[in-house]
């Protein structure tokens, strides 16, 4: 059986390498074509949401660097955000010069408390970004409720790309929101982001911050064609060999010594710096991977939610409804902390590899925290989580029969 690793290039099919490929040995048509790449991807996924304004870049930190800016938002005002998410989306609110302000979780459903939403609402408050966890729709009604009309509500729809929330398009619902479409998302470009916003004139802005923003270099674009090739080297191979020492380990060792893997975050983004490469336009070859991806959206989608309803009926708390309009990026399983790694060891001798989101508070080492404006405790129940916390992989590299082969593995193990 071939390998499944929740976050090695999930999304990729035979005929994204055969693009991928195909692109890596066309240089000239790496940064611009003819087609006008960039544009006709924005226009896809602006057509999929409702006609909304749609600007494309190398990044959904970027978009939301860009958006901020473009709000005017600045020292003195307040960004409230999910603590149980990824430092690389609270960044942008430090590098615009304003304060972090973070938001516990609900335990059941993983995304924001409302509870605790009241209590971190102040006349500073002027951005709320809003995550639809591993794709569960926020109840965006009620949390316009708690902020009031002058808050701008923007949607993190990283996990939740393409689905549907009482009728509205997820990412259609707040006055903006940011997609990425990197490696281990709902669609993957390897690296890519988006602006979505209704205001037309702030998405003219960022177009023209954009205008003057450096190109995602030569070497970056390099990377990221080559990353889809590489996985698929490795991952049939991943566990040929004896004990540890594999073929694809011993290759996945030197690609990543090599550094031709690519590298999502970068070291001073952990100090709350920002690279200096970033914000960077959207290479129109990773817009021609982007657009391939997106036609196959719903159908990845459909396939989410089954294989979550396979994980639901014998291991899960959180409830799939395959009737639902929405995703299921990653299915979170909850575990006793001293069982994890064991959890972990038992997935891997049976060639999965499980995921980790968000196994610390905003993904970060402790020695961040502060720099990033947390205090233990600012948020207990999202602690209380990333100690428990496994993802299930349901993304097209997972099959029905592997998937069962998984639940079977990890049956009885919680
Ligand atoms: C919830 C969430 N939002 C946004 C991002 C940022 O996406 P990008 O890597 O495109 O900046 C991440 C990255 O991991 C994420 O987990």
């Amino acid at each position: 059986m071939r390998p499944v690793f929740i976050g090695a290039s999930p999304n990729t099919e035979k005929d994204d390498i055969k693009l991928a490929i195909k692109l890596l040995f066309q240089p000239w048509n790496w940064r611009g074509d003819k087609e006008n790449s960039v544009n006709r991807f924005e226009k896809m996924v602006s057509e999929y949401h409702d006609g909304i304004n749609a600007v494309a870049m190398d990044s959904a930190r970027s978009a939301f660097y860009l958006l901020l800016k473009a709000y005017g938002i600045g020292p003195g005002d307040e960004v409230i955000l999910p603590s149980f998410s990824c430092l690389v989306i609270a960044n942008p609110v430090i590098w615009v010069g304003a304060k972090p302000v973070y938001v516990d979780i609900d335990k059941e459903t993983f995304n924001l408390s409302l509870e605790d939403l009241k209590k971190k609402v102040t006349n500073k408050t002027k951005v709320i970004l809003v995550q639809h966890t591993f794709g569960l729709p926020v109840e965006l009604e009620k949390v316009r409720e708690i902020v009031g009309k002058d808050v701008k509500i923007v949607e993190d729809i990283a996990h939740s790309l393409g689905g549907i929330y009482k009728g509205q398009k997820i990412g259609t619902i707040g006055d903006a929101s940011v997609a990425t479409f990197g490696i281990e998302k709902v669609i993957s470009s390897v690296r890519g982001g988006m602006v979505l916003v209704k205001d037309y004139k702030i998405a003219e802005k960022i177009r023209k911050e954009l205008a003057i923003a450096p190109h995602f270099s030569f070497v970056r674009t390099k990377i990221a064609l080559l990353n889809p090739i590489l996985w698929s080297i490795i991952t049939p191979v991943y566990y040929v060999g004896v004990g540890k020492a594999t073929i694809g380990r011993a290759f996945s060792f030197v690609a990543h010594k090599l550094g031709i893997m690519g590298i999502m975050i970068e070291k001073c983004e952990y100090d709350t710096q920002k690279p200096s490469w970033i914000p960077a336009r959207m290479p129109s070859v990773l817009a021609r991977l982007g657009m391939n991806q997106f036609g196959k959206l719903d159908r990845y989608n459909n396939h989410r939610r089954e294989i979550a309803k396979i994980y639901e009926q014998k291991l899960g708390t959180f409830k799939v409804d395959q009737n639902s309009t929405h995703n299921y990026l990653r299915y979170p399983l909850l575990v006793e902390p001293e069982k994890r790694s064991r959890i972990y060891n038992i997935a891997s001798k049976n060639h999965f590899v499980l995921g980790n989101w968000y196994k610390n508070i905003l993904y970060a080492p402790d020695s961040s925290l502060e720099k990033l404006g947390y205090k233990k405790g600012d948020t207990p129940n999202a602690e209380w989580v990333a100690e428990r916390i496994i993802n299930l992989p349901t993304a097209v590299n997972i099959s029905r029969k592997s998937a069962e082969i998984l639940t079977e593995a990890l049956e009885n193990q919680k």
